[in-house]
């Protein structure tokens, strides 16, 4: 964080920050807004189309994020609104967190640690909580974008898995790097061990796993999202395992967020779930502040944003 204030300070901005550690609410956000040139996030605060109109004026609003889900980007891009995410930097460290989540599922390893914690560690039992090897199983990617990407490397790296993906285009790295192969929906879903999903949440991929979905899938596959929590139905998830309908999960983001303590996935022996840490280290959250920077700077100075999720503003007038 010092290191990007110390890029807006050279730049000659002033830099306001909100300290709390709760979220803004809407008025809070856009009475703030109205006092400032350019806004950058770093919560989940929603900027629909009433929030924007009334924030028409900023030059930039720079997202500490890849996605841009929470917020309306057509209405921006009407508005001459510039958009900047942080693409790339968080690719690997999103990846570990999805073969992280693969792995303990795998072994249950969370439920196990928990049983430890508890004073449960009791005698050796030889077939009590096994759990599922990985090696030349198939890996299904729903969304084979960089995160994905990184995710298939590790999993072909580490145990040679065979890689299939559903994407809107044709992944050629992939198919070249890898010999992955795009595959329908459908068949994505019967044929995968795993699948983990690395789409952004958007009308065409919100609740995509649903029930339907999940009864497609092999009972011993293991669903993994570190994505986005909308793309799951989690009432379907959590009746899916109970059913035995498939063998285990991992999430990293949920829905809502933050998820219920009494969440009955959390006291599954074949779920693992994280805080949505999947961009959470030292290096990732750096370079991400960076980029964010970057395009505030850019933004200020009326020029356009590196790392824009419309650029098409500035085809309007060329
Ligand atoms: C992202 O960058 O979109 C991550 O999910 C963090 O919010």
């Amino acid at each position: 964080m010092p290191a990007a204030l110390q890029l807006l300070q050279d730049a000659e901005i002033q830099v306001t920050q909100w300290e709390e550690s709760r979220d803004l609410s809407p008025e809070e956000l856009i009475a703030a807004c109205k006092e400032h040139d350019a806004l950058l996030s770093f919560g989940a605060n929603k900027m629909d189309k009433p929030f924007l109109n009334e924030c028409r004026h900023l030059k930039v609003i720079a997202l500490h994020s890849v996605g841009y889900d929470n917020i309306d980007v057509k209405e921006a891009t009407r508005l001459n609104i510039p958009i900047g995410n942080t693409p790339g930097v968080l690719s690997s460290a999103t990846a570990d967190v999805a073969f992280l989540l693969m792995l303990s599922v795998s072994r249950r390893a969370f439920f196990m640690a928990d049983k430890i914690r508890q004073g449960e560690w009791g005698a050796f039992s030889n077939n009590e909580y096994l759990g599922i090897e990985l090696h030349g199983k198939t890996l299904g990617v729903f969304g084979l974008g960089k995160i994905g990407m990184e995710m298939a490397r590790r999993c072909k790296a580490a145990y040679g898995m065979n890689i299939i993906y559903y994407n809107r285009s044709d992944n050629e790295e992939a198919e070249r790097e890898l010999n992955a192969r795009k595959v329908p929906f459908e068949e994505l879903l019967t044929q995968s061990d795993v699948i983990s999903v690395h789409s952004n949440l958007s009308d065409e991929t919100k609740n995509r796993f649903n029930k339907e979905a999940f009864y497609k899938m092999k009972a011993s596959a293991i669903f993994i999202n570190t994505a986005r929590g909308g793309i799951h139905n989690e009432t379907d998830l959590a009746e899916a395992l109970n059913n035995k309908v498939i063998w285990g999960a991992g999430l990293d983001v949920t829905n809502p967020e933050p998820m219920a303590k009494e969440n009955s996935l959390l006291k599954m022996s074949n779920v693992c779930v994280l805080p949505h840490i999947g961009s959470a280290t030292y290096e990732t959250r750096e370079a991400m502040i960076k980029l964010a920077a970057e395009n505030i700077i850019a933004g200020l100075m009326n020029k356009p944003l590196p790392h824009c999720v419309n650029p098409e503003i500035y085809q309007k007038y060329n």
